[in-house]
């Protein structure tokens, strides 16, 4: 997890594009998606990553009753995200993958978590909202606080967003995000 970090924050100081990309797509946070979003096949510390991610892939395979006949669900790209207090990442999906998800590298107190939309929203139409005190599985919004070395998988298919990091969060929350491709 050392290493991990020390490691972003080089990329953070030499990735000039990332740096002017993030400016544009990323305010106020940095994330290499735009421009190293190989950095498992160019950084041995982030091969050790996917090796373990690949495990925790599998299983959510195996837990989706998927069946790849005969292919395998391999990692297609692994970017970094530093988000200071004031960084938010706004609802998205991950086009053209079939799993992605993140691994969280730092998280200080207060930090942001991540939220997933219930994908069926604009079929409810006329349906009265939810109690707040409805299961979890019924909420047309569903967070997740991570913890320091979690990893959170979902499908990617699936919209989320980081809410902005509130004011006074100290540190910056650093995470690891990934696609994976069925080949
Ligand atoms: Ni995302």
């Amino acid at each position: 997890m050392r290493e991990l970090r020390r490691e972003v924050q080089i990329i953070q100081n030499i990735d000039n594009d990332g740096v002017a990309w993030s400016k544009e797509n990323y305010p106020r946070g940095f994330t290499s998606y735009g421009s190293w979003d190989q950095l498992h096949q160019t950084s041995p510390t982030f091969g050790e990553l996917e090796k373990l991610l690949n495990r925790h892939v599998a299983k959510f395979a195996e837990k989706q009753q998927w069946d790849l006949r005969g292919g395998e669900l391999s990692m297609s790209s692994c970017w970094v995200n530093i988000m200071p207090e004031g960084a938010a990442h706004s609802l998205h999906l991950h086009p053209l993958s079939v799993v992605s998800g993140t691994f969280y590298v730092s998280v200080p107190k207060g930090a942001s978590p991540i939220k997933f939309e219930d994908p069926r929203l604009d079929k409810f139409m006329a349906q009265p909202p939810r109690k707040p005190k409805a299961p979890t599985t019924m909420q047309p919004f569903v967070t997740l606080t991570p913890n320091e070395g979690d990893v959170i998988l979902f499908e990617s298919w699936l919209r989320h967003e980081v809410p902005p990091l509130k004011p006074g969060v100290r540190g910056e929350r650093i995470s690891v995000s990934f696609n994976y491709d069925w080949v």
